[in-house]
């Protein structure tokens, strides 16, 4: 097993960047530079081919390169820095689950999903350069992620594992089947365990994917790393519900300027959500929950998981934040 300082060493990328003498680094300044760093190798990976930038490739990188909080690249970030993956390698497998997000926003926007103009603090893709486009977009995101993942300087069992686990996340078992649950699920009452499993499924399987993406690069998921894997995916299973749970307080509660997208999109488009079935006060406290849960599976890792803590001192401090107590 590692010990911290490896945390530390080359191999993450950041050794001179604030880790003083203990060697620990500043949370902001490991994610400033994380996130700095995947849009680098996003813009890298989506770039103009000689004879000029077509329209799709535009617009894939409208779709990418305009802001977010990064959280899933973060997430793998912190998981490969606790597994001691390379940093050239995590900056691309980041830039991979970006796409995949990024992919699965904007289909999510069209207008036969949730047909919002407004993300990331802009019109949304197919606003901005037409439906037909937004769909081609989703679809080249998405073949580019798995390209991404391909094409990584690492042997082929760990390439092979990378991208099932991508794939597996945006299945019909995945974010895929959790969205059709959702538009099932459009104008009905339902018990809260049916909004918890989509949930799970249309934004925490990626949140999964995220975190074992990052061990996976350098650990190989056998028996001898049982347990790192079960405490990854409690930490993961927890963080994914709660991503989603604040972003469905957040839809009731904050502004555009918060959003960065239209607030009350899921009351006007009568989608139950944990807020609407538990009450907001409520939610808010299945959040924080959930969030305590999930330090409490990374607890037994020790010291090399705190990149992984960090991330949920995140996003404690944007719901409180964002959404303060009543
Ligand atoms: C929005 O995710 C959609 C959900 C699954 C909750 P984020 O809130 O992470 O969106 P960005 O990437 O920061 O824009
Ligand atoms: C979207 O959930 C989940 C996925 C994109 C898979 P939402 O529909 O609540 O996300 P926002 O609020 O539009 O970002
Ligand atoms: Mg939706
Ligand atoms: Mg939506
Ligand atoms: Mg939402």
């Amino acid at each position: 097993m590692q010990t911290d300082s490896t945390l530390h060493d080359d191999r993450t990328g950041v050794s001179a960047l604030g880790g003083g003498a203990s060697g620990r680094l500043l949370p902001e300044i490991w994610m400033q530079d994380g996130a700095k760093r995947v849009e680098q190798a996003l813009a890298r990976l989506l770039c103009a081919e000689d004879d000029g930038e077509t329209e799709l490739m535009a617009a894939m990188r409208y779709a990418t390169l305009h802001g977010g909080k990064r959280t899933r690249a973060l997430l793998c970030l912190a998981a490969g820095a606790l597994a001691d993956t390379p940093a050239h390698m995590l900056d691309d497998v980041g830039a991979a689950i970006e796409m995949m997000h990024a992919c699965t926003l904007v289909h999510d926007d069209l207008p036969a999903m949730d047909d919002d103009v407004l993300r990331r603090g802009l019109p949304t893709v197919h606003v901005r350069f037409g439906e037909a486009t937004a769909i081609l977009v989703g679809d080249a995101l998405q073949a580019h992620a798995f390209l991404t993942l391909a094409s990584l300087d690492a042997p082929g069992d760990n390439r092979i594992a990378l991208v099932r686990e991508l794939a597996r996340a945006v299945s019909a078992e995945g974010a895929a089947g959790g969205q059709a649950m959702d538009l099932s699920l459009v104008g009905k009452h339902v018990e809260l365990d049916r909004i918890v499993a989509m949930h799970r499924m249309k934004c925490g399987a990626l949140v999964r994917a995220s975190v074992r993406m990052g061990a996976l690069c350098a650990i190989a998921e056998d028996a001898a790393h049982a347990a790192l894997y079960c405490a990854l995916d409690r930490y993961s299973a927890c963080f994914g519900l709660a991503l989603q749970v604040v972003d469905d307080i957040l839809d009731a509660t904050a502004d555009t300027a918060t959003l960065g997208k239209t607030p009350g999109k899921d009351a006007a488009g009568q989608k139950p959500t944990c807020a609407s079935i538990m009450g907001l006060q409520a939610a808010r406290q299945f959040a924080l929950d959930l969030l305590r849960d999930a330090g409490e599976a990374i607890a037994p890792l020790g010291p090399r998981a705190e990149r992984m803590a960090q991330m949920l001192q995140r996003a404690n401090a944007y719901l409180f934040k964002h959404a303060p107590c009543a």
